[in-house]
C-alpha cells in the first residue's frame, strides 16, 4: 500500500460516508457516538483522511462534545469514528490514523480526549476507562469499559456527556 494521510477536508464527503457504511454497516447512525456529535461540525484540525493513491482507504473524524458535572460544563474533544475499508484493515492504516491524530492534539493543545472504542487497541494511544467510570451517557446505550479516555488535564471525575448542541448549553 503507498499510504498518504491529509486532512478530512480533502476527501468528498458521500466518499467518507460510502467508507463508514463499509467499515459500520449503513445502520451506524443509531450509535450513541453518531448522537452525541449529531448536528455539530467534525474538527477540522483533528480529523484525517488515509489515502492508498486516490482511494480513500481510512478516516479518523473528531468532534466537540461536553461533560456536564455537577458544577460546570466542560469541553472535551470526541474521537471517532476510526474506520479502515474492510479490505485494507490490519496493514498499518489505523494506526497511522491515531499516530496522527495524537500528534495533532498535542500540537493543538487538545488535552482532554475521549472516545466509545476498543481499550485493547486503543490503550496503545493512552486511552484507558480508567477516569470515567463515573461519566455516563445518557444519549443511548454504551458499554461502561468501551467509555475511554486520554487526559492531560484534570476533567471532572463523575458527570453526563452531553452533545454540545444540548439546549442547556445552546441557551447559556
Ligand atoms: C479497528 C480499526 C480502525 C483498526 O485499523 P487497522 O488499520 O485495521 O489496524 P492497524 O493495521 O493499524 O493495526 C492492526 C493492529 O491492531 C490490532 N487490532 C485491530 N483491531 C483490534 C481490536 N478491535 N482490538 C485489539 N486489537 C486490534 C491488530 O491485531 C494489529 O495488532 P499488531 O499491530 O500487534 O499486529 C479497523 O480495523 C476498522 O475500521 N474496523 C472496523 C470499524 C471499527 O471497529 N472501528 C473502531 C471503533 S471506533
Amino acid at each position: 500500500m503507498n499510504l498518504r494521510l491529509s486532512p478530512l477536508t480533502e476527501a468528498k464527503p458521500q466518499e467518507v460516508e460510502a467508507l463508514l457504511d463499509s467499515a459500520f454497516g449503513a445502520d451506524r447512525h443509531g450509535r450513541t457516538a453518531y448522537r452525541l456529535r449529531e448536528g455539530t461540525a467534525s474538527l477540522g484540525e483533528l480529523s484525517f483522511a488515509a489515502w492508498d493513491g486516490s482511494r480513500l482507504v481510512g478516516s479518523l473524524q473528531s468532534w466537540p462534545v461536553a461533560l456536564r458535572t455537577a458544577v460546570h460544563v466542560e469541553r472535551l474533544v470526541m474521537v471517532g469514528p476510526v474506520a479502515v475499508l474492510p479490505e485494507a484493515q490490519g496493514q498499518g492504516v489505523g494506526t497511522a490514523l491515531m499516530d496522527a491524530l495524537i500528534a495533532a492534539a498535542e500540537t493543538e493543545r487538545a488535552d482532554a480526549l475521549m472516545m466509545i472504542g476498543d481499550p485493547d487497541y486503543y490503550g496503545r494511544w493512552g486511552f484507558t476507562a480508567e477516569q470515567t467510570g463515573r461519566w455516563r451517557i445518557e444519549a443511548g446505550p454504551y458499554e461502561q469499559h468501551r467509555l475511554l479516555a486520554r487526559l492531560r488535564r484534570t476533567v471532572g471525575a463523575q458527570g453526563q456527556l452531553i452533545s454540545v448542541r444540548h439546549p442547556e448549553l445552546v441557551s447559556r
